[in-house]
C-alpha cells in the first residue's frame, strides 16, 4: 500500500539535505506519496506562526513527516523580525519541533547510532520524549509546600527559599511504560538482544525502584532480550569505550537528551546522526543537526545524516525495500572514503556525496 509522507525541508540547509536525499531515495521507486509543506523560520518571518495551519492539516492527512531542519532564534530577534503589521500584537515564537512533539504525543525520540566506516558498533538511544526533568516542573523562589520539601537541607537553610530553586522530576508509570515497552518492541524488531534501562538508582532510590518494578514486569513478555539498569554516568563512560556492547538504551528525558547527543558524538558528528520522534498515532523524522545558517546554500553539508533518516523512516513505515539498503549504501561510501563532505575528511559537495549513495544503490 502506498504510504504518505509530509516533506517538510525547513531553513538553512535543511533544502539541500532533503533534496540530496530524496534524490537518493527515488532510486528505490517506493510506493510513498510525497507531499511537500512549508515550516519553520521563514513561515514565522512572513506570517508569524512557524507551524501554519495548512501545515498542520497537512500532518493530519499523511502517515508520517520528513524534517528538514528548523531556525530558531531569541523571543526578541523572533519579535523583530515579523513584519510591521504583526510586531507587537502578542505572537510568540514557539519552537516548531517542540509543538509538533505536544501536539502529536511523540512520547520516544529515537538515536540509532553505527559505526559507518567499520561496522564495530550499532546501538540505539530511546529517550523520553514529554516528562521526567524537562516536564516544566521548574520553580525559583520557593513557596511554603515546596521549602517544605527542601528546608532540611543544609545549603536551602543556609540560602532561605527565595534563593533556592528546584526543578521536580516527573516520572509515571503511563510515561514509562509505554516507553519501555516501546524500547522492547524496538529491539525485536531491529534484531537487538540487549535492553539497557539507564538510571541512577542508587542515589535516585525511590524513582529508580518504581523503574525497576516496571522493567521487570515488562521484561516477563520478552525473555528473549537480556535487560538491565545501568547508571547513566557508567553508561556514558562504556558508550565511549565499549559501544559494541549495547543494543537499545532507553532512558528518561534528561539522561537521554545527553546520551543522544553523546551518540551522535561516538557516530561522528552531527552530519551523520538520524533520529526520529514517535508516539501512538503520529511520527516524524529529522536529522539530529540544526540548520547550519553559515554553511546554507553552498552545497557543503553532508547529506547522510538525512539519508539515515529516510532509511529510518521506511524502517518505519514497512516499506518492501528496507531502510537497510540505505544504510549499507551509505556505508560502503563512507568506508570508501573518496566521495565525502569536508566534516569526513572530504572535499565533496552535498549533492556529490548523495550521487555517490545513489550509484552505490543502483551497484548493489
Ligand atoms: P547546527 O546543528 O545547525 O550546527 C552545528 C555545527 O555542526 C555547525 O558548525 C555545522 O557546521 C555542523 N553541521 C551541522 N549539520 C551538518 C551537516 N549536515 N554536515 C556538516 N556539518 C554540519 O547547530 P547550531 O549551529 O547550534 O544551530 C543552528 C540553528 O539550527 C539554530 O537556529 C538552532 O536553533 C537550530 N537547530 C535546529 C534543530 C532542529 O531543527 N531540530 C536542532 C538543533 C539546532
Ligand atoms: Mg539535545
Amino acid at each position: 500500500p502506498v504510504k504518505s509522507v509530509a516533506v517538510l525541508p525547513g531553513d538553512g540547509i535543511g533544502p539541500e539535505v532533503t533534496s540530496a536525499a530524496l534524490d537518493v531515495l527515488d532510486k528505490l521507486a517506493l510506493p510513498l506519496d510525497l507531499r511537500f509543506g512549508e515550516i519553520g523560520w521563514e513561515c514565522w518571518r512572513q506570517e508569524g506562526n512557524p507551524v501554519p495551519a495548512r501545515t498542520w492539516k497537512l500532518l493530519e492527512e499523511t502517515d508520517t513527516c520528513l524534517l528538514g531542519a528548523i531556525t530558531s532564534k531569541p523571543l526578541r530577534e523572533a519579535e523583530e523580525e515579523l513584519p510591521a503589521d504583526l510586531r507587537g500584537t502578542g505572537l510568540t515564537f514557539v519552537s516548531p519541533v517542540i509543538q509538533l512533539r505536544q501536539r502529536l504525543s511523540l512520547y520516544a525520540n529515537i538515536r540509532p547510532v553505527s559505526d559507518l566506516v567499520d561496522g564495530r558498533f550499532d546501538f540505539t538511544v530511546i529517550r523520553e520524549n514529554t516528562e521526567g526533568l524537562y516536564a516544566g516542573y521548574d520553580f525559583h523562589g520557593l513557596d511554603d509546600a515546596l521549602w517544605n520539601l527542601v528546608r532540611e537541607h543544609p545549603n536551602a537553610q543556609a540560602s532561605g527559599p527565595g534563593s533556592s530553586s528546584v526543578t521536580l522530576r516527573l516520572q509515571t508509570r503511563f510515561g514509562m511504560d509505554r516507553l519501555i515497552r516501546h524500547g522492547f518492541a524496538y529491539a525485536r524488531s531491529h534484531g537487538h538482544h540487549r535492553l539497557t534501562l539507564v538510571d541512577k538508582p542508587n542515589v535516585l532510590r525511590h524513582s529508580g525502584n518504581h523503574l525497576r518494578e516496571l522493567l521487570e514486569l515488562i521484561a516477563v513478555d520478552h525473555p528473549e532480550i537480556e535487560t538491565e539498569i545501568l547508571n547513566v554516568d557508567a553508561v556514558a563512560l562504556w558508550l565511549v569505550r565499549r559501544p559494541e556492547r549495547f543494543g537499545v538504551l532507553v532512558a528518561e528525558n534528561m539522561f537521554g537528551d545527553i546520551l543522544s547527543d553523546l551518540g551522535a558524538g561516538v557516530m561522528g558528528g552531527l552530519g551523520l546522526a538520524p533520529s526520529g520522534n514517535i508516539g501512538d498515532h503520529g511520527s516524524y523524522f529529522e536529522p539530529v543537526h540544526g540548520s547550519a545558517p553559515g554553511m546554507a546554500g553552498q552545497d557543503r553539508a553532508n547529506p547522510m545524516a538525512m539519508v539515515l533518516t529516510v532509511a529510518q523512516m521506511l524502517d518505519h513505515l514497512g516499506m518492501p525495500v528496507p531502510g537497510g539498503e540505505l544504510r549499507e549504501a551509505v556505508r560502503a561510501v563512507a568506508g570508501r572514503r573518496t566521495t565525502l563532505t569536508y566534516d569526513m575528511g572530504g572535499a565533496s559537495g552535498t549533492r556529490e556525496v548523495a550521487h555517490a549513495v545513489a550509484e552505490q544503490l543502483d551497484r548493489s
